[in-house]
Parts: C-alpha cells; sequence; structure tokens
C-alpha cells in the first residue's frame, strides 16, 4: 500500500506581516505541517526567522511546527527551539560533525520532537547512510538552501531510492525545493513521503487545489 504523503507548506512565501492568517489558510486547506525556514545568514546567505517567531506561531498553529534549521552549530540552539514549540527539528548534515549526529538526534528525540537531517544538492546520498538508524526523517534539498522560487534540481531526487532503501520503514523522506504538482510525482514516485512547497501553494489561486494536486 502506498504511504501517506505529509504536505509541508513553507511560510517562506507567506506574508510575514500576516502569518497567522496564512498559516491558517493552509491549515484549512490541506496542509499537514507548517514548515519553517530558520537561516543564519552563515551555513546560508540570507537571513529569515528565528527561536521568537517560532514561539509566538506556536500561539495560533494547530498543526505540527516542522523547523528546518539552515544554521551552523544547530546543536547550540536545539533546545530553544523544541522550548518555543517546534514539533520536528531538522539540521543539516554539512553543518556538525558526523561523530556528533546520534547524540543530536536524541536529544532532539528526549525534547519530544521527531529529528530530521539534511542534505543540500552536492552532498552525497551515502555519507548519511550511517546516520538514518537515528533519525525520524530525511530531508532532501531539491535546490541550493537559502531562497525561496528556485527550479526543481532533478539530480537530487534520485538520491531518494538509496535512503530509502537504507532506512527504516517509518523512515519519513522529505523534499524541499521547487516542488510543485509535477515535480511532486517525481519525488513521490522515487519514494518521497513528505513534501514541502512555498511558493507553489503561495502563489496559487486555489490553495486547496494546489495542496491536493501535490497529494494526488
Ligand atoms: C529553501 C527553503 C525552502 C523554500 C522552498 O532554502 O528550505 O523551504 O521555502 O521554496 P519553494 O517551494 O518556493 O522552492
Ligand atoms: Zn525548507
Amino acid at each position: 500500500m502506498s504511504k501517506e504523503i505529509i504536505v509541508s507548506p513553507s511560510i517562506l512565501s507567506a506574508d510575514f506581516a500576516n502569518l497567522e492568517r496564512d498559516i491558517k489558510l493552509v491549515e484549512d486547506n490541506g496542509a499537514d505541517w507548517i514548515h519553517v525556514d530558520v537561516m543564519d545568514g552563515h551555513f546560508v546567505p540570507n537571513i529569515t526567522i528565528g527561536i521568537p517567531v517560532v514561539k509566538a506561531l506556536k500561539r495560533f498553529a494547530r498543526k505540527p511546527l516542522d523547523v528546518h534549521l539552515m544554521i551552523d552549530n544547530p546543536e547550540k540552539y536545539i533546545e530553544d527551539f523544541a522550548k518555543a514549540g517546534a514539533d520536528i527539528i531538522t539540521f543539516h548534515y554539512e553543518a556538525v560533525k558526523p561523530e556528533n549526529i546520534e547524540e543530536i538526534c536524541k536529544k532532539i528525540q528526549s525534547l519530544g520532537c521527531k529529528a530530521g537531517i539534511s542534505i543540500k544538492p552536492k552532498t552525497n546520498q551515502n555519507d548519511i547512510i550511517p546516520y538514518l538508524p537515528f533519525v525520524d526523517m530525511v530531508l532532501v534539498m531539491t535546490v541550493e538552501p537559502g531562497f525561496g522560487g528556485q527550479e526543481f534540481m532533478h539530480y537530487c531526487a534520485q538520491k531518494i531510492p538509496t535512503i530509502q532503501q537504507n532506512g527504516k520503514e517509518d523512515l519519513i523522506i522529505q523534499v524541499d525545493g521547487g516542488i510543485n504538482d509535477i515535480t511532486s510525482k517525481v519525488c513521490v514516485s522515487l519514494g518521497a513521503t513528505s513534501l514541502v512547497a512555498g511558493s507553489y501553494i503561495y502563489k496559487s489561486k486555489d490553495v486547496k487545489k494546489a495542496i491536493e494536486s501535490l497529494r494526488a
């Protein structure tokens, strides 16, 4: 039987002056999670939102907050993000020392969150195989992290089968970057079980249809 697809709209494409309205919009129209892109201006060239904003979102969000940390030294901030209300915390493989990965995952899970590890386009899928037993989710970036609205990179999606074959049965495989009604099908057919989409959802005239088209 095919697995349920988790749709996680990225609020990077929402109106930051109307986050409550824009989160409600996707929650009312089929979103499973709310994807929150945290950028520090070091790990990626852009700066977005941080801990106080996650805390504010938690006051009204009804769906789990899927926090994607595009920051250096993520281990320093995990507890703060968990306390602020993150439900899923994903850190980048490239931002940590490999020998700390098991401990970072255990810390995230001990705070009651799901632990995700993400790889950038240039990172080989085989690099994270030793750590798959520790994570609940792998986020395969299908664009260079840092900005919304970029074009989907097909070769990145080709990493998914290796991850699926080496991961546990219930491992969530998420893709992020350039996801729309066409690229989502490519990713799901390769084994993705969670789709992040920012511009495709927030720029569509019919959000419900857009979310349905990802799941179809
Ligand atoms: C990019 C972010 C994404 C971004 C996706 O660094 O991680 O979550 O919002 O935006 P779209 O769906 O527009 O490519
Ligand atoms: Zn993201």
